[in-house]
């Protein structure tokens, strides 16, 4: 953290005695002070964004939802061959676990399954339904933000080898070398002998893209707006969300979607005392999409230690499936390389 950063940090925690909210107004003063005002992505998942992600992913634009799944239920039984018994399994932004569900019909006995997220409200609820229907299950959701370092409960830490999930490809929302930090930290949390099954979605024709993240009911738009309703509600900002437009569009050059809240207008905002000016048509970077090979997903995580082990993809190769293997000897090589 740079000593401006912390700066930040201090003068927000001076106005709340809660971090998280604190972190949240010091983030969106420091974002919205560079040129390219930007954000970052784990602010669009309150209460009513997870609600609104699980809607996107019903929209016949999204295909990444459906198609994932349809390549775990395909491949659950050789996916769940690689899972030990007796192995936890930790899901990391976990938001309706559906995914998770697929995988643990189709394995053998764990000792956890731990789920990750940084939306609490979704999370304690979606525990009390899959302790339901997994009756035999140990359920133990884990309120805490993935980038971070956190504690796995004993449950998980006791296990003989631990299994990272992540599904949805949240991984695209990190910068390249981001993702690689989480890979790396996601390492240490789960320790040697982990494996890691990710989802990610591909490089594909422009098209595709731009209209999964520009579906015609609108609901996409809606899930980045609330970001602005959330900065009203929590930091006392005066956004008018109508005075702001949802813009995504496929960047072939660095091989992303990029989400952005446009300004329709010149105008003011006010957050937490400040002041912010945006020029008509100025936007705030909300959010990104990074589109992988499977290549170039597993070439960033051998950089950090994860041997790939298997690769699974749908007929039309839409999406994909990657397993890997942390190999401690590799990555205490690349750390010490760092
Ligand atoms: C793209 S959704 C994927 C949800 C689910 N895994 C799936 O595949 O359908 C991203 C999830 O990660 C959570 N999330 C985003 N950033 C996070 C962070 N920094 N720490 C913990 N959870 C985070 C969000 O709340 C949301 O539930």
């Amino acid at each position: 953290m740079t000593a401006a950063a912390r700066a930040l940090r201090q003068k927000a925690s001076a106005s709340t005695t809660d971090p998280a909210l604190a972190e949240f107004e010091a983030d969106v003063i420091a974002g919205f002070r560079k040129p390219q005002k930007a954000l970052s992505p784990k602010y669009l998942y309150d209460e009513a964004g997870s609600i609104l992600f699980e809607e996107i992913t019903d929209t016949p634009e999204y295909y990444p939802t459906r198609t994932e799944m349809s390549i775990l239920r395909e491949r659950a039984k050789e996916i769940a061959a690689l899972i030990p018994e007796g192995a936890a399994i930790v899901e990391f932004g976990s938001g309706s676990s559906k995914k998770a569900r697929i995988l643990l019909q189709a394995v053998g006995p764990l000792s956890a399954y731990v789920s990750v997220d940084i939306s609490a409200e979704m999370l304690v609820e979606e525990a009390k339904t899959l302790r339901r229907d997994f009756p035999g299950l140990n359920v133990v959701p884990v309120v805490a933000d993935f980038t971070q370092g956190f504690e796995l409960p004993r449950e998980a830490a006791d296990a003989p080898v631990r299994v990272g999930f992540f599904p949805g490809s949240t991984i695209g929302n990190f910068e390249p070398h981001a993702a690689a930090a989480f890979l790396r930290n996601a390492a240490d949390i789960l320790g040697d002998g982990a494996l890691m099954i990710v989802g990610a979605d591909l490089v594909k024709p422009a098209g595709i893209l731009n209209a999964a993240y520009n579906d015609n009911q609108g609901v996409t738009a809606r899930f980045n707006l609330n970001l602005l309703t959330r900065i009203n509600r929590e930091l006392g900002g005066n956004f008018d969300p109508s005075a702001f437009e949802h813009h995504a569009f496929f960047n072939r050059e660095r091989s992303r979607i990029e989400m952005h809240l446009a300004s329709l207008k010149k105008q003011k905002v006010r957050i937490a005392g400040e002041t912010f000016d945006f020029r008509m048509g100025e936007t705030i970077h909300t959010e990104c999409s990074y589109k992988y090979s499977i290549e170039s997903l597993a070439a960033l995580a051998r950089g950090v230690g994860w041997a790939p082990v298997k690769a699974w993809t749908d007929r039309q190769g839409l999406f994909s499936i990657q397993a890997f293997r942390f190999d401690a000897g590799t990555g205490v090589r690349q750390k010490n390389a760092q």
